[in-house]
Protein backbone atom coordinates (compact mmCIF):
# COMPACT_ATOMS: atom_id res chain seq x y z
CA UNK A 1 0.00 0.00 0.00
CA UNK A 2 1.30 3.26 -0.95
CA UNK A 3 0.84 5.98 1.05
CA UNK A 4 1.21 10.02 1.93
CA UNK A 5 1.29 11.25 5.42
CA UNK A 6 1.46 14.84 6.37
CA UNK A 7 3.59 15.52 9.51
CA UNK A 8 2.69 18.34 11.86
CA UNK A 9 4.67 17.79 15.30
CA UNK A 10 3.65 21.11 16.08
CA UNK A 11 5.34 22.87 19.45
CA UNK A 12 7.03 21.51 22.58
CA UNK A 13 7.20 17.43 22.84
CA UNK A 14 5.54 17.20 19.93
CA UNK A 15 8.58 17.64 17.64
CA UNK A 16 10.15 14.87 19.87
CA UNK A 17 7.21 12.28 19.94
CA UNK A 18 6.06 12.52 16.08
CA UNK A 19 9.89 11.78 14.93
CA UNK A 20 9.65 7.90 17.06
CA UNK A 21 5.78 7.75 15.53
CA UNK A 22 7.86 7.82 11.97
CA UNK A 23 10.42 5.53 13.25
CA UNK A 24 7.68 3.36 13.89
CA UNK A 25 6.39 3.78 11.01
CA UNK A 26 9.21 3.23 9.06
CA UNK A 27 9.50 -0.43 10.29
CA UNK A 28 6.03 -1.19 9.65
CA UNK A 29 6.37 -0.63 5.91
CA UNK A 30 9.58 -2.55 5.90
CA UNK A 31 8.09 -5.22 7.41
CA UNK A 32 4.79 -5.29 5.45
CA UNK A 33 5.89 -4.06 2.24
CA UNK A 34 4.38 -0.68 2.24
CA UNK A 35 5.58 2.35 0.84
CA UNK A 36 5.16 5.40 3.03
CA UNK A 37 6.30 8.94 2.77
CA UNK A 38 6.03 11.87 4.74
CA UNK A 39 6.05 16.08 4.56
CA UNK A 40 6.32 17.98 7.79
CA UNK A 41 4.46 21.03 8.16
CA UNK A 42 4.10 23.51 10.31
CA UNK A 43 0.77 24.20 12.50
CA UNK A 44 0.59 26.22 16.48
CA UNK A 45 3.14 28.60 17.95
CA UNK A 46 6.08 27.39 15.80
CA UNK A 47 3.97 28.29 12.92
CA UNK A 48 3.20 32.00 14.55
CA UNK A 49 6.61 32.21 14.77
CA UNK A 50 7.19 31.77 11.04
CA UNK A 51 4.36 32.85 9.61
CA UNK A 52 2.12 34.91 11.88
CA UNK A 53 -0.43 32.21 11.64
CA UNK A 54 -1.33 29.29 13.94
CA UNK A 55 -2.77 27.53 10.61
CA UNK A 56 -0.47 28.57 7.42
CA UNK A 57 -2.34 28.26 4.20
CA UNK A 58 0.38 25.58 3.19
CA UNK A 59 -0.04 23.42 5.91
CA UNK A 60 -3.59 22.91 4.75
CA UNK A 61 -3.14 22.60 1.14
CA UNK A 62 -0.33 20.16 2.33
CA UNK A 63 -2.83 18.51 4.71
CA UNK A 64 -5.39 18.30 2.18
CA UNK A 65 -2.97 16.40 -0.51
CA UNK A 66 -2.28 13.54 2.28
CA UNK A 67 -3.61 10.30 3.07
CA UNK A 68 -3.38 11.43 6.64
CA UNK A 69 -2.18 13.88 9.47
CA UNK A 70 -0.02 12.77 12.17
CA UNK A 71 -0.56 15.59 14.57
CA UNK A 72 2.34 16.14 17.61
CA UNK A 73 0.79 18.69 19.86
CA UNK A 74 0.85 22.77 20.04
CA UNK A 75 0.32 25.51 22.62
CA UNK A 76 3.18 26.60 25.20
CA UNK A 77 3.36 29.54 27.92
CA UNK A 78 5.29 31.49 24.86
CA UNK A 79 2.11 32.39 23.04
CA UNK A 80 -0.46 32.02 26.00
CA UNK A 81 -0.86 35.80 26.35
CA UNK A 82 -2.23 35.86 22.41
CA UNK A 83 -6.14 36.95 21.52
CA UNK A 84 -7.92 33.34 20.62
CA UNK A 85 -7.91 33.61 17.17
CA UNK A 86 -3.96 33.39 16.69
CA UNK A 87 -2.95 31.38 19.89
CA UNK A 88 -1.34 27.99 18.44
CA UNK A 89 -5.14 25.97 19.86
CA UNK A 90 -6.28 27.62 16.99
CA UNK A 91 -4.73 25.40 14.10
CA UNK A 92 -6.23 22.30 16.11
CA UNK A 93 -9.77 23.70 15.89
CA UNK A 94 -9.00 24.81 12.20
CA UNK A 95 -7.64 21.23 11.52
CA UNK A 96 -10.72 19.74 12.70
CA UNK A 97 -13.04 22.23 10.92
CA UNK A 98 -11.88 22.18 7.33
CA UNK A 99 -11.45 18.42 7.51
CA UNK A 100 -14.76 18.08 8.83
CA UNK A 101 -13.06 15.62 11.49
CA UNK A 102 -16.47 14.97 13.40
CA UNK A 103 -15.51 11.95 15.28
CA UNK A 104 -12.76 12.39 18.05
CA UNK A 105 -12.33 9.00 19.24
CA UNK A 106 -10.34 8.47 22.90
CA UNK A 107 -9.79 5.50 24.39
CA UNK A 108 -8.97 5.29 28.39
CA UNK A 109 -7.21 1.98 28.56
CA UNK A 110 -5.17 0.26 31.82
CA UNK A 111 -2.29 -1.21 30.63
CA UNK A 112 -1.98 -4.12 32.73
CA UNK A 113 1.74 -3.47 33.04
CA UNK A 114 1.04 -0.16 34.30
CA UNK A 115 -1.77 -0.75 36.58
CA UNK A 116 0.22 0.54 39.59
CA UNK A 117 -0.02 3.90 38.20
CA UNK A 118 -3.92 4.07 38.55
CA UNK A 119 -4.80 6.58 41.11
CA UNK A 120 -8.17 4.63 42.47
CA UNK A 121 -8.69 2.01 44.91
CA UNK A 122 -7.61 -1.68 43.19
CA UNK A 123 -10.82 -2.53 44.27
CA UNK A 124 -12.84 0.08 42.09
CA UNK A 125 -11.23 -0.76 39.02
CA UNK A 126 -10.60 -4.70 39.33
CA UNK A 127 -9.32 -6.00 36.26
CA UNK A 128 -8.79 -3.02 34.69
CA UNK A 129 -10.17 -0.40 32.53
CA UNK A 130 -11.19 -0.14 28.75
CA UNK A 131 -13.33 2.90 27.94
CA UNK A 132 -13.68 4.36 24.55
CA UNK A 133 -14.77 8.39 24.78
CA UNK A 134 -16.64 9.17 21.11
CA UNK A 135 -16.77 13.00 20.82
CA UNK A 136 -18.47 15.24 18.80
CA UNK A 137 -15.65 17.37 17.59
CA UNK A 138 -16.75 20.07 15.07
CA UNK A 139 -19.70 21.54 16.65
CA UNK A 140 -21.23 22.80 19.55
CA UNK A 141 -19.99 25.58 21.97
CA UNK A 142 -16.76 25.29 20.23
CA UNK A 143 -17.89 26.29 16.94
CA UNK A 144 -20.79 28.08 17.93
CA UNK A 145 -21.49 32.02 17.37
CA UNK A 146 -19.41 33.93 20.13
CA UNK A 147 -18.60 37.39 20.89
CA UNK A 148 -17.44 39.90 23.82
CA UNK A 149 -17.13 43.03 24.67
CA UNK A 150 -15.79 45.17 27.88
CA UNK A 151 -18.48 43.76 30.27
CA UNK A 152 -19.53 41.24 28.68
CA UNK A 153 -19.27 37.69 26.32
CA UNK A 154 -20.59 34.77 25.45
CA UNK A 155 -20.44 31.26 23.35
CA UNK A 156 -23.42 29.25 22.04
CA UNK A 157 -23.90 25.65 22.37
CA UNK A 158 -25.47 24.41 19.06
CA UNK A 159 -26.14 21.05 17.62
CA UNK A 160 -28.38 20.12 14.53
CA UNK A 161 -30.17 16.61 14.23
CA UNK A 162 -27.65 15.66 11.40
CA UNK A 163 -24.82 16.76 13.50
CA UNK A 164 -25.84 14.51 16.59
CA UNK A 165 -27.00 11.64 14.58
CA UNK A 166 -23.73 11.14 12.51
CA UNK A 167 -21.73 11.06 15.95
CA UNK A 168 -24.21 8.94 18.07
CA UNK A 169 -24.68 6.81 14.78
CA UNK A 170 -20.99 5.96 15.31
CA UNK A 171 -21.31 5.93 19.12
CA UNK A 172 -23.79 2.73 18.84
CA UNK A 173 -21.47 1.19 16.20
CA UNK A 174 -18.65 1.23 18.00
CA UNK A 175 -20.74 0.01 20.98
CA UNK A 176 -21.67 -2.71 18.86
CA UNK A 177 -18.17 -3.93 18.12
CA UNK A 178 -17.19 -3.75 21.73
CA UNK A 179 -19.17 -5.13 25.05
CA UNK A 180 -22.71 -3.34 23.09
CA UNK A 181 -23.05 -0.55 26.04
CA UNK A 182 -23.40 2.77 25.12
CA UNK A 183 -23.57 5.91 27.67
CA UNK A 184 -25.31 9.12 26.29
CA UNK A 185 -23.61 12.04 28.25
CA UNK A 186 -25.76 15.45 28.08
CA UNK A 187 -27.09 18.43 30.28
CA UNK A 188 -30.55 17.61 29.44
CA UNK A 189 -32.23 18.82 32.76
CA UNK A 190 -30.68 21.92 31.76
CA UNK A 191 -29.39 22.87 27.50
CA UNK A 192 -31.60 22.73 24.85
CA UNK A 193 -28.92 21.49 22.50
CA UNK A 194 -28.80 18.49 25.05
CA UNK A 195 -32.52 17.84 25.15
CA UNK A 196 -32.26 17.28 21.28
CA UNK A 197 -29.23 15.28 21.51
CA UNK A 198 -31.30 13.14 23.86
CA UNK A 199 -34.23 12.70 21.67
CA UNK A 200 -32.25 12.18 18.81
CA UNK A 201 -30.30 9.11 20.53
CA UNK A 202 -33.61 7.94 21.62
CA UNK A 203 -35.17 7.82 18.53
CA UNK A 204 -31.78 6.24 16.87
CA UNK A 205 -31.83 3.44 19.61
CA UNK A 206 -34.50 1.67 17.65
CA UNK A 207 -31.98 0.58 15.02
CA UNK A 208 -29.45 -0.48 17.84
CA UNK A 209 -31.59 -3.19 19.81
CA UNK A 210 -28.17 -5.41 20.48
CA UNK A 211 -26.89 -2.19 22.17
CA UNK A 212 -27.77 -1.52 25.94
CA UNK A 213 -28.11 2.05 25.85
CA UNK A 214 -28.34 4.27 29.09
CA UNK A 215 -27.96 8.50 29.35
CA UNK A 216 -26.33 10.02 32.18
CA UNK A 217 -25.84 14.37 32.79
CA UNK A 218 -22.67 14.99 32.58
CA UNK A 219 -21.99 16.20 36.03
CA UNK A 220 -23.07 12.71 36.87
CA UNK A 221 -21.30 11.25 34.27
CA UNK A 222 -17.91 12.74 35.94
CA UNK A 223 -18.71 11.33 39.27
CA UNK A 224 -19.61 7.65 38.01
CA UNK A 225 -16.27 8.02 36.64
CA UNK A 226 -14.36 8.05 39.52
CA UNK A 227 -16.77 6.33 41.46
CA UNK A 228 -17.28 3.42 39.57
CA UNK A 229 -15.79 3.76 36.01
CA UNK A 230 -16.47 -0.12 35.04
CA UNK A 231 -19.89 0.72 34.47
CA UNK A 232 -18.38 2.41 31.20
CA UNK A 233 -17.93 0.79 28.24
CA UNK A 234 -18.47 3.32 24.90
CA UNK A 235 -19.57 7.01 25.76
CA UNK A 236 -21.04 9.42 23.32
CA UNK A 237 -21.01 13.06 23.90
CA UNK A 238 -20.46 16.35 22.70
CA UNK A 239 -17.52 18.30 21.72
CA UNK A 240 -17.12 20.25 25.20
CA UNK A 241 -18.26 17.44 27.56
CA UNK A 242 -16.42 14.95 25.58
CA UNK A 243 -13.25 17.32 26.29
CA UNK A 244 -13.69 17.41 30.02
CA UNK A 245 -14.90 13.54 30.35
CA UNK A 246 -12.25 12.50 28.39
CA UNK A 247 -9.78 14.10 30.74
CA UNK A 248 -11.13 12.73 33.38
CA UNK A 249 -11.36 8.94 31.72
CA UNK A 250 -7.33 9.08 30.92
CA UNK A 251 -6.06 10.39 34.30
CA UNK A 252 -8.21 7.52 35.87
CA UNK A 253 -6.14 5.56 33.59
CA UNK A 254 -2.61 6.94 35.34
CA UNK A 255 -0.64 7.26 31.92
CA UNK A 256 -1.87 9.96 30.22
CA UNK A 257 1.67 9.81 27.98
CA UNK A 258 0.32 6.14 26.32
CA UNK A 259 -3.25 7.58 25.53
CA UNK A 260 -3.74 7.88 21.57
CA UNK A 261 -6.71 9.48 19.38
CA UNK A 262 -8.66 9.52 16.09
CA UNK A 263 -10.22 11.83 14.54
CA UNK A 264 -12.45 11.05 12.22
CA UNK A 265 -14.36 12.38 9.18
CA UNK A 266 -16.83 10.38 7.22
CA UNK A 267 -14.63 8.67 4.67
CA UNK A 268 -11.83 7.90 7.21
CA UNK A 269 -9.48 10.34 6.51
CA UNK A 270 -8.22 11.20 9.47
CA UNK A 271 -5.75 13.00 11.78
CA UNK A 272 -4.21 11.43 14.92
CA UNK A 273 -2.44 12.41 18.23
CA UNK A 274 -1.61 11.97 21.53
CA UNK A 275 -4.41 13.27 23.53
CA UNK A 276 -1.50 15.11 26.02
CA UNK A 277 -0.18 18.11 25.77
CA UNK A 278 3.19 20.33 24.48
CA UNK A 279 4.55 19.74 27.64
CA UNK A 280 7.07 22.62 26.95
CA UNK A 281 9.31 22.03 30.01
CA UNK A 282 10.44 18.70 29.18
CA UNK A 283 10.63 19.20 25.19
CA UNK A 284 14.06 18.70 23.52
CA UNK A 285 14.95 16.88 26.36
CA UNK A 286 14.47 13.40 25.53
CA UNK A 287 12.17 12.44 27.85
CA UNK A 288 8.66 12.31 26.72
CA UNK A 289 6.78 9.67 26.11
CA UNK A 290 6.21 8.60 22.84
CA UNK A 291 4.12 5.79 23.02
CA UNK A 292 0.91 7.90 23.05
CA UNK A 293 2.19 8.40 19.25
CA UNK A 294 3.02 5.72 18.19
CA UNK A 295 -0.66 3.88 19.22
CA UNK A 296 -2.04 7.07 17.57
CA UNK A 297 -0.02 5.48 14.88
CA UNK A 298 -1.36 2.48 15.18
CA UNK A 299 -4.84 4.01 15.28
CA UNK A 300 -4.08 5.32 12.12
CA UNK A 301 -3.09 1.98 10.54
CA UNK A 302 -6.69 0.82 11.95
CA UNK A 303 -8.91 3.34 10.73
CA UNK A 304 -7.71 5.27 8.17
CA UNK A 305 -5.82 2.78 6.54
CA UNK A 306 -7.56 -0.50 7.21
CA UNK A 307 -4.14 -2.16 8.15
CA UNK A 308 -5.37 -4.41 10.91
CA UNK A 309 -2.36 -6.61 10.59
CA UNK A 310 -0.18 -3.64 10.94
CA UNK A 311 -2.28 -2.12 13.40
CA UNK A 312 -2.17 -5.14 15.78
CA UNK A 313 1.62 -5.21 15.31
CA UNK A 314 2.27 -1.69 16.41
CA UNK A 315 0.60 -2.83 19.68
CA UNK A 316 2.15 -5.71 20.34
CA UNK A 317 4.84 -4.19 19.84
CA UNK A 318 4.22 -1.57 22.70
CA UNK A 319 2.80 -4.27 24.97
CA UNK A 320 6.12 -6.51 24.42
CA UNK A 321 8.34 -3.14 25.21
CA UNK A 322 6.75 -2.55 28.41
CA UNK A 323 6.41 -6.73 29.16
CA UNK A 324 10.46 -6.53 29.06
CA UNK A 325 9.62 -3.36 31.58
CA UNK A 326 11.14 -0.72 29.44
CA UNK A 327 10.09 2.87 31.08
CA UNK A 328 10.35 6.45 30.14
CA UNK A 329 10.19 8.78 33.31
CA UNK A 330 6.20 9.50 33.52
CA UNK A 331 5.85 5.62 33.68
CA UNK A 332 8.84 5.03 35.69
CA UNK A 333 8.79 2.51 38.80
CA UNK A 334 11.43 0.85 41.30
CA UNK A 335 12.65 -1.94 39.34
CA UNK A 336 11.89 -0.91 35.91
CA UNK A 337 14.61 -0.07 33.13
CA UNK A 338 14.48 3.89 32.27
CA UNK A 339 15.00 4.78 28.58
CA UNK A 340 15.07 8.26 27.15
CA UNK A 341 12.13 9.10 24.32
CA UNK A 342 14.49 7.92 21.49
CA UNK A 343 15.30 4.96 23.00
CA UNK A 344 11.55 3.69 23.56
CA UNK A 345 10.87 4.35 19.88
CA UNK A 346 13.75 2.21 18.81
CA UNK A 347 12.96 -0.67 21.38
CA UNK A 348 9.11 -0.31 19.89
CA UNK A 349 10.50 -0.44 16.27
CA UNK A 350 12.76 -3.00 17.31
CA UNK A 351 10.35 -5.40 19.15
CA UNK A 352 7.63 -5.04 15.52
C1 LIG B 1 -8.12 18.58 23.36
C2 LIG B 1 -7.60 19.92 23.79
C3 LIG B 1 -8.16 20.96 22.83
C4 LIG B 1 -9.66 20.93 22.98
C5 LIG B 1 -7.58 22.35 23.01
C6 LIG B 1 -6.09 22.38 23.02
C7 LIG B 1 -8.16 23.30 21.99
O1 LIG B 1 -7.93 20.17 25.10
O2 LIG B 1 -7.80 18.15 22.24
O3 LIG B 1 -8.83 17.96 24.13
O4 LIG B 1 -10.19 21.59 23.88
O5 LIG B 1 -10.30 20.29 22.17
MG1 LIG C 1 -8.86 18.56 26.07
Amino acid sequence: MKKHIALVPGDGIGVDIVAEAVKVLDRVQKKFGHEFTYSTYLAGGCAIDATGKPLPEETLKGCKESDSIILGSVGGPKWDKLPSDIRPEKALLGLRGEFGLFCNLRPAIIYKQLSAACPLKPEIVGEGLDIMVVRELTGGIYFGERGRDENSAYDTMSYTVAEIERIVRKGFEIAQKRTKKLCSVDKANILNSSQLWREVVERLAFEYPDVALSHLYVDNAAMQLVRNPRQFDVIVTGNMFGDILSDEASQITGSIGMLPSASLREDSFGMYEPIHGSAPDIAGKDIANPIATILSVGMMLRYTFGLIEEADAVEEAVSKVLDASYRTADIFTEGMKRVGTKEMGSLIAQAL
